[in-house]
């Protein structure tokens, strides 16, 4: 695999069979960050493999905690206690999760350097909320040459209502209550699946939270020394799931996505029947699982993302290319990032209709794409590419692979197991 690599694809029949749908990156990563709370061996399972994960096992490697892949999605990391709370900018600029480490060694060990976060590049990430819930804590920050200075003697409990439902913030401020003396209450907390596994997964080592799920989290803290080493398997990715949902869309056919939550899918689901879709939810649990089927052209609806249990903003590139092929028109509101509609020019390339302007796009949807040579700019975005390429006649070469495989489990292979025409091609390499 090289930076250079493309996905090849080619329109296809229907799609058929099964697909499992790997753990969600959104959660293993922040998780990962966790086990700095404590010393000893965790294993988590249902760990997808992607780029995201080594990274951010370097990270956590440069900090002093190991991780061991075994195979088969189980990982093993061990924190011996010999901790180094410095986040250092070669690894932080990779990944924008490595803002999570931010809450954990502050709770615990009352002091760290980090260096600003990157990730993927659309538009300004700032992260004014994590730093004012955990000065409400009693941290102090000092910014000095891109990197931020964090201390704190020990964290206290505060009452902290966040401007916005952000992810990050309400994980970093989570995870530093944690070890906080005394309660703290998150209100207007994010409750997307993956902070209610990050949830179950600090109670499993220990800590006393209330309000899982909902947008008041209350946190009653331990003493540093009081969480534990833990066994935890990973929530399923609703987003890639929502990929091979999108896949089928434009496709057609009938798959079964095993491991697939739809309770963490509902409104999605919801929208993707508005489209024509057939998605019926099965089993409860670990043994969830999604059947979609479709036939036909999809219809357009108008979508506006919004902070879970909204439609997220990661669903969005694939919504687009599904309206960029259904009948009639579909407006799209993004209300999270300024400036995610990088891909439409993309899209644009291979014959969609789609105007783009600040928040909105509309989409008239077209009866077929035509193939072309496109570049993913970011994770969700590749995957929509990939996804439009099922959908256009001829043959589209998506490039920039490295970013879907930042968060993207074999999509390829997947795809490719259940009749897609995919291939992946290394330059100078014969194709496998
Ligand atoms: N925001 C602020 N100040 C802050 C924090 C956030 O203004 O202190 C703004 C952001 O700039 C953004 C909005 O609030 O406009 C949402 O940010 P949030 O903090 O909720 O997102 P995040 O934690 O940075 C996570 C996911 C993203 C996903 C968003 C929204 C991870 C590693 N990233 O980001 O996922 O889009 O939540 O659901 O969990 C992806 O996986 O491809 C991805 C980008």
């Amino acid at each position: 695999m090289t930076d250079d690599d493309r996905i090849l694809i080619r329109r296809a029949g229907p799609l058929r069979g099964e697909v499992t749908i790997p753990g969600a990156k959104n959660s293993v990563l922040k998780l990962m960050a966790a086990t700095l709370l404590a010393d000893g061996e965790f294993t988590l399972t249902n760990v997808p493999d992607i780029a995201d994960v080594g990274i951010m096992a370097e990270l956590l490697a440069a900090i002093g905690v190991e991780s061991r892949f075994e195979g088969h999605g189980r990982l093993t990391m061990v924190n011996r206690g010999g901790i180094r709370p410095v986040a250092p900018y070669e690894l932080v600029e990779r990944i924008r999760a490595s803002i999570n480490v931010l809450g954990p060694l502050l709770g615990r060990f009352g002091k760290v350097s980090l260096s600003l976060p990157g990730g993927d590049d659309f538009g300004s990430r700032p992260i004014d909320m994590h730093l004012k819930g955990l000065e409400a804590m009693g941290a102090t920050f000092e910014l000095r040459h891109g990197v931020v200075e964090a201390t704190a003697d020990r964290l206290h409990g505060a009452d902290i209502t966040l401007e916005f439902p952000s992810v990050g913030a309400t994980e970093n401020i989570l995870t530093a209550a944690v070890h906080a003396k005394g309660a703290t209450v998150i209100d207007n907390a994010a409750r997307e699946p993956e902070i209610s596994d990050l949830c179950h997964f600090l109670v499993a080592m220990g800590a006393h939270i209330e309000g899982i799920g909902t947008s008041t989290l209350r946190i009653e803290g331990v003493e540093p020394g009081e969480l534990h080493a833990t066994q935890h398997a990973v929530v399923p990715d609703r987003i890639q799931a929502a990929t091979y949902l999108a896949a089928v869309a434009v496709s057609g056919g009938e798959v079964v996505l095993r491991g697939a939550r739809g309770d963490h899918m509902d409104m999605l689901l919801r929208r993707f029947h508005d489209m024509g879709l057939t998605v019926t939810a099965m089993g409860a649990g670990a043994d969830a699982s999604l059947a979609v089927w479709a036939q036909g052209r999809l219809r357009s609806i108008d979508v506006a993302t919004l902070p879970y249990p909204g439609i997220a903003t990661d669903y969005k590139p694939l919504i687009v290319t599904m309206l960029s092929v259904a009948d009639g028109v579909g407006i799209v509101t993004e209300n999270l990032y300024p400036g995610r509609f990088r891909y439409v020019e993309e899209l644009q390339r291979l014959g969609a209709d789609i105007r783009a302007d600040g928040h909105h796009a509309v989409v008239r949807g077209v009866p077929q794409l035509s193939g072309a040579p496109v570049k993913a700019p970011d994770i969700r975005a590749g995957a929509a590419l990939v996804v439009a390429g099922l959908a256009a006649e001829g043959e589209t070469s998506v490039a920039g692979v490295h970013h879907i495989d930042r968060g993207y489990d074999d999509l390829v292979g997947r795809l490719a197991a259940l009749g897609a025409d995919i291939e992946r091609v290394t330059p100078g390499r014969a194709s496998a």
